[in-house]
């Protein structure tokens, strides 16, 4: 029987199903070094956005055919060496979506309203609403950067609150910005010149790693905030950490950190920073269609079934290496598609 080792928290439902057809092994508390002595002995590999899968780890891969990624951002898989090694990497890319939405939202009403500052103050035995008066997000810019699947969730939930949207992206055509009702900008900066509030939904790569540096701060509105609930590094910390000691801006919601877990960091300092842990996807809703959906891919990739959401389909085909067996059934039941679905 296949083995597949599952080492971040993802639904038990969605582990139960895969009981039935493989041995599979959860192991939450595995260190780096218990991993790599493990890892030779796995068919299949579930992981979230904790577990750095290098070539380190997959050089002791061995029997390794499959990472399924329960969740959206690949930046802590190697996928080119994964495709060198003829592992099929997939994803969820949808199924916490509206999760991550929310809480950037919950970011901009908390830090424009002061709740968890008045809230703390208040049960530390204070009732002074003068000192949490906050702003309205009604007729404020909202700048997106990235109008990708979240980006346009945040964008027509803020229209609701009657905020005017702009967004930059490059990569998005014209016409998914008219139908959002979203105003195209051509340069960051001309988002950053003009942004109440700023939240970024890109990825992690070459590309957005430090996007929001010292410049970029420098060109922000004096009373703007900034959120990330993308991927840590896409702002620069010590910039961010200069803007606000300076008071160029006047705050900041971070749901992710340049290094994780973050347990100390000068930007905790900030009364105006808010601060959570990576919890953007923590939802028992989205963690369930995280869950099932990651299993269920795992399950067809190992099986020999089409997997919906390979992310190195390309680069397996050309490479053609040892584990091509899966492709070559993923091409076949491409013709029976919907098999497993
Ligand atoms: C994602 O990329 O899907 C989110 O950042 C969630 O990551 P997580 O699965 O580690 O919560």
């Amino acid at each position: 029987m296949q083995k597949i080792l599952v080492v971040e928290r993802i639904d038990e439902n969605a582990i139960k199903g895969l009981k039935e057809d493989f041995l599979v092994d959860v192991r939450y508390d595995l260190k780096k070094e218990d991993l790599y002595e493990i890892i030779k002995d796995y068919d299949g590999l579930i992981i979230r956005s904790i577990t750095k899968v290098n070539k380190e780890l997959l050089n002791r891969a061995t029997n390794l055919k499959i990472i399924g990624r329960a969740g959206n951002g690949v930046d802590n898989i190697d996928i080119e060496e994964c495709s060198k090694r003829g592992v099929i990497v997939c994803n969820t890319p949808t199924s916490n979506t509206i999760s991550a939405c929310e809480l950037t939202i919950a970011m901009i009403l908390n830090l424009n309203r002061n709740v968890v500052l008045a809230n703390k103050d208040l049960k530390n035995g204070n009732f002074r609403r003068n000192l949490f008066v906050g702003n309205e997000v009604y007729k404020k810019t909202l700048g997106i950067i990235g109008l990708g699947r979240i980006g346009s969730l945040v964008a027509t939930r803020m229209q609701a609150f009657g905020m005017e949207i702009i967004a930059y992206d490059p990569y998005i055509k014209d016409e998914k910005f008219d139908n959002l009702n979203v105003k195209k900008v051509e340069s960051l900066n001309d988002l950053l010149k003009v942004a109440d509030i700023v939240t970024l939904h890109t990825p992690k790569t070459k590309e957005t790693l430090n996007m929001i540096s010292f410049d970029e701060f420098k060109i922000m509105k004096n009373d703007s905030i900034i959120i990330n609930v993308a991927r840590g590094g896409i702002i620069d910390e010590k910039a961010l950490l200069k803007s606000l000691k300076e008071e160029k801006i006047k705050g900041a919601g971070l749901d992710v950190f340049e290094v994780e877990p973050c347990l100390n960091n000068p930007l905790f300092e900030y009364d105006n920073v808010l601060v959570t842990p990576h919890m953007g996807a923590s939802t028992k809703e989205a963690q369930i269609r995280v869950g099932q959906n990651v299993c269920t891919q795992v399950r067809c990739g190992l099986l020999g079934f089409e997997v919906n959401n390979i992310l190195n389909k390309e680069l397996l085909m050309k490479n053609k290496l040892q584990k091509a067996n899966i492709i070559k059934n993923y091409d076949l039941n491409l013709k029976n598609e919907g098999a497993l679905k």
